[in-house]
């Protein structure tokens, strides 16, 4: 194993897209940021230095941090940010884990263009389980506003309503001929006839859930999340802001010029946004004044699709990668996902939209949880976040237009070393219907089932899948519908969990999880670094 060391230089760019120029967050002026390249077992060192006038915090997504939260990243959770003319060394060992993961800012709206892959090979001389491809690229998917993304953020929070959407999606920080002024700004990679691909695909958007697809050819789903699945191949790809999938792509057709595109999956009927961003895959010898075919996509609001695409998903089970389902449950959980309105005296409809988790709106504490557990500190932060809803109704019955009285608070669940636990997160129809993809930190989960309507207790729990469940960090919680995810609590530390949709993690769609230290010498959370940010 060796020691893979980094600088990220936190630096404000001038970039110019869709005919306007502003000035962007970037790492080492790049957008979309440096990829980490990195063999399993390999120890990473990323010194971040802040030039901006930005608080900054780096969130490594999907990477377990075993024992390790003080590099995990999340603002005001595992660590206080990095201030403007600040370092700090984040410093972990990636273990038992190889795929695509990524990294992205963890406060604010930053991580709209602070965000970059993260590639971790096999162990040498250890294949991947598919057919091995002759080369590989990353492709981020992202979203780009004209104006700059804390005005966006901001708005909602003025107006107590929804923020603009997006101006643009971009595929590499790129949105594609689709788009005014962006006939340079498109992403094009050249394949050869007969060669395979291995695409690296990273939801990095803020507030969108894509279709991905390449005309005239096929994908063939090896991984998502860094975890092996099941080859299937398919036109089309159903990703989530969080999650990542890699895909082989054979350049098996006619040689010519395809359209890749990506445009989100829009189950909420009130939305527009439904602008396509587009990059080229050119055969070689092929020249550009050939017209490319744009492939199609599902239309945005195909749920049928997005169901059985997500039922594909299966853990490749092999003797060498096993699914380790946790088959007994000690904690069950039951979380109810909603919205709700607040008071707000300053916003224009003198409310403001909430969102939470079993009635409960999360709100951020000055200090980070991590350091409150670790130290003992007491009043940051309070452990009986409930374990079921207080009140039960019909959850996806007729939409409910009263504020079923949200309550706010940082409220966390403290869950016992080792302990498996299982997580059934249930969408309400209050005042609005939408999924919700939802990531967990610090861990791996196993999603065991998924339904439509209200979860029963009595009856689903049959029909779950312990064999070859979808392993991953981020799961969607389907409109008007359920998902149960099962995991062991073997990663002492405090955990963020929320919906990856920033605009909802803003209102407060997000927990935090306590996992407490086992009694072995290496079961507990390590000592901090010396150089974690001061609060
Ligand atoms: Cu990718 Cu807490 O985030």
């Amino acid at each position: 194993a060796a020691t893979k060391k980094y600088q990220f230089d936190i630096q404000v760019k001038n970039v110019s897209r869709l005919c306007h120029a502003k000035p962007i967050v970037t790492v080492n002026g790049r957008f979309p940021g440096p990829t980490i390249y990195v063999r399993e077992g390999d120890r990473v060192l990323v010194n971040v230095t802040n030039h901006a006038q930005y608080n900054m915090s780096i969130h490594w997504h999907g990477l377990k941090q075993y024992r390790n939260g003080w590099a995990d990243g999340p603002a005001y959770v595992t660590q206080c940010p990095i201030q403007t003319g600040s370092s700090y060394t984040y410093g972990f060992n990636v273990t038992g884990q190889r795929g695509t993961l990524w990294w992205h800012a963890h406060i604010l709206w930053l991580r709209a263009t602070v965000h970059g892959a993260i590639v971790i090979m096999p162990k040498q001389g250890t294949p991947f389980p598919f057919p091995q491809p002759d080369r590989e690229t990353e492709i981020l998917l992202g979203e780009w506003w004209h104006i700059d993304v804390e005005e966006v953020e901001k708005q909602g929070n003025k107006n107590g309503l929804p923020p603009n959407t997006s101006d643009a999606h971009t595929i590499n920080g790129k949105p594609g001929p689709l788009f005014p002024c962006s006939e340079k700004h498109t992403f094009a990679m050249e394949v050869e006839q007969g060669k395979t691909y291995l695409l690296r695909i990273i939801n990095a958007a803020l507030n969108d859930e894509l279709f991905f697809g390449i005309a005239g050819h096929n994908l063939t789903v090896v991984e998502v999340d860094a975890v092996y699945t099941k080859p299937f191949t398919t036109q089309s790809i159903l990703i989530a802001p969080g999650q990542t999938t890699n895909v082989l792509l054979k350049a098996n057709q006619v040689p010519g010029r395809y359209f890749m595109a990506a445009r989100p999956f829009l189950d909420v009927p009130l939305s527009v946004d439904n602008k396509t961003a587009t990059g080229i895959v050119q055969y070689r010898g092929i020249p550009n004044t050939v017209l490319p075919v744009l492939p199609q996509l599902p239309n945005p609001n195909d749920t049928k699709f997005a169901l059985s695409y997500n039922k594909k998903l299966r853990s490749l089970d092999s003797q060498q990668f096993p699914a380790n389902v946790p088959l007994k449950v000690d904690r069950n959980l039951f979380y109810t996902v909603g919205f709700g309105k607040d008071p707000c005296p300053t916003c224009v409809n003198g409310t403001r939209l909430v969102a939470s988790l079993n009635n409960i709106s999360f709100e951020m504490p000055k200090i980070g949880l991590l350091q409150a557990h670790y130290f003992n500190i007491k009043g940051v932060y309070r452990t009986d976040f409930p374990d079921r809803p207080q009140t039960t109704f019909n959850y996806t019955g007729a939409p409910l237009t009263a504020n079923l009285g949200t309550l706010t608070g940082t409220r966390l669940s403290k869950l016992a070393f080792n302990s498996t636990v299982e997580l059934v997160l249930q969408d309400t129809n209050l005042l609005t219907v939408e999924s919700h993809p939802f990531h967990l930190h610090g861990y791996n989960f196993f999603v065991v089932g998924t339904g439509i309507g209200n979860f029963d207790p009595a009856k689903d729990p049959a029909k779950y899948n312990l064999v070859d469940p979808i392993e991953r960090n981020t799961v969607g919680v389907p409109t008007g519908g359920w998902t149960a995810i099962r995991f062991r609590a073997d990663n002492p530390g405090v955990w963020f969990m929320h919906c990856h949709l920033e605009l909802h993690t803003g209102w407060g769609l997000k927990t935090a999880f306590v996992v407490e230290d086992g009694s072995g010498s290496d079961q507990t959370v390590m000592p901090p670094p010396k150089d974690l940010p001061p609060c």
